[in-house]
C-alpha cells in the first residue's frame, strides 16, 4: 500500500480509552538481571509503569519528579517501574545514567519492545496505571509540561490518587507527548537512498554540530546506529520544523532510508 495511505490509517486508529482493560502479563528483567512478572505484583493497590528512555528530553526531564512521586507512597502498596523499550539503549547505558543522575526507580529492560507493543505504547514517556486487579485505569501523559514549574495538570499523580481512593481516574487517557519509542522495525529494503551517500552528509551538515558527544544536544547523531535509532524522531522533528533549531533546509525525504535496511551501510565504515 502507498505510504501515505498507511500513515492515514495509522492516524485514524486511536486506541480505545483504557478504563478497565485487563493488562497483558509480562516478565522482564531489571538492570541487575532479576526478573519481575506483572502477575506477581497483584495485590498492590496500584502499579505504575512508565515507558521512558534515557535520551529523549521529555523522558529525562520527568525523571526527578517521577522519583518524588514514587517516594510519597509505601512500596508495599504501590509498585513503580520504568520500562525502557528503546533497542538502542543498552543495559550498560541505562545503568550508567541511573548512576549519574541517582535515578531512584527500578528500570526494566524490554529488549524487543514486546511489552510496549502489548500495551500499545509508541511514545516515550507514557505512563500506564493499573489497579489492584491489574486492570489498566489510565494511560498517557505524566503531566502537561516538560518543565515541572509549568505543570498545570499532573495527570498521573491525580489518576493514582483516584485509584487509591477507589475512584475512576478522569481522564482515563491522554495523548502522550515526547519521542517515538525506538522499536525494532521489520526490515525493508530500499536500494536508492543510503546512509553513507545521503543521510550522513545531511546530518553532518545540519545536526552534528550540536548532536555529538559533549555538545548541547542530548544525544549524538554521529553514527549509523544512532541515526537509525532516532530515525522516526528525525522525521517527526524535521516535518514539524522543530529541528534543527533554526530555519531547516528541505531534507526529510532521506530519513526514510534509516528505517529501511540501508543497503550499503558497510561502506560508511
Ligand atoms: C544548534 C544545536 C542543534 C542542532 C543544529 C540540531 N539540534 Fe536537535 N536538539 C538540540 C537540543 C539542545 C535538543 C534538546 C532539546 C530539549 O531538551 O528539548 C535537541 C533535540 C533533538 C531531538 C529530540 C526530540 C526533541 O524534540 O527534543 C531530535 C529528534 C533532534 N534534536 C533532531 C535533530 C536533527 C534531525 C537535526 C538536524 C537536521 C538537529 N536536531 C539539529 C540541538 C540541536
Amino acid at each position: 500500500m502507498h505510504t501515505l495511505a498507511l500513515l492515514l490509517l495509522a492516524a485514524l486508529q486511536t486506541p480505545s480509552a483504557p478504563d478497565g482493560d485487563p493488562a497483558p502479563d509480562f516478565t522482564l528483567a531489571d538492570l541487575s538481571g532479576k526478573t519481575v512478572s506483572l502477575s506477581s505484583l497483584k495485590g498492590r493497590k496500584a502499579i505504575v509503569l512508565v515507558f521512558a528512555g534515557i535520551e529523549c528530553p521529555r523522558s529525562t526531564a520527568a525523571e526527578a519528579r517521577l522519583g518524588d512521586l514514587a517516594k510519597k507512597y509505601d512500596s508495599s502498596e504501590l509498585a513503580f517501574y520504568i520500562i525502557n523499550s528503546n533497542w538502542s539503549e543498552t543495559i550498560e547505558a541505562i545503568t550508567e545514567r541511573v548512576k549519574k543522575v541517582g535515578f531512584p526507580l527500578p528500570v526494566l529492560k524490554d529488549p524487543q519492545n514486546k511489552v510496549a507493543d502489548l500495551f500499545k505504547v509508541d511514545v516515550q514517556p507514557t505512563a500506564v496505571l493499573l489497579d489492584a486487579n491489574l486492570r489498566i485505569r489510565y494511560r498517557g501523559l505524566i503531566d502537561d509540561h516538560k518543565s515541572e514549574e509549568l505543570v498545570k495538570h499532573a495527570y498521573l499523580r491525580d489518576a493514582l490518587e483516584a485509584i487509591l481512593a477507589g475512584k475512576s481516574p478522569e481522564p482515563a487517557e491522554t495523548k502522550s507527548v515526547g519521542c517515538a519509542i525506538q522499536k525494532l522495525a521489520p526490515q525493508r529494503t530500499s536500494g536508492t537512498v543510503t546512509y553513507s551517500k545521503d543521510v550522513a552528509r545531511i546530518l553532518n551538515q545540519n545536526c552534528v554540530t550540536c548532536h555529538r558527544q559533549g555538545q548541547v544536544a542530548p544525544f549524538s547523531l554521529e553514527t549509523y546506529q544512532k541515526a537509525k535509532a532516532w530515525s522516526q524522531e528525525l522525521m517527526n522533528t524535521t516535518r514539524q520544523r522543530s529541528m534543527p533549531p533554526w530555519k531547516p533546509p528541505r531534507l526529510p525525504l532521506a530519513w526514510g532510508a534509516l528505517g529501511a535496511d540501508v543497503a550499503d551501510r558497510r561502506s560508511s565504515h
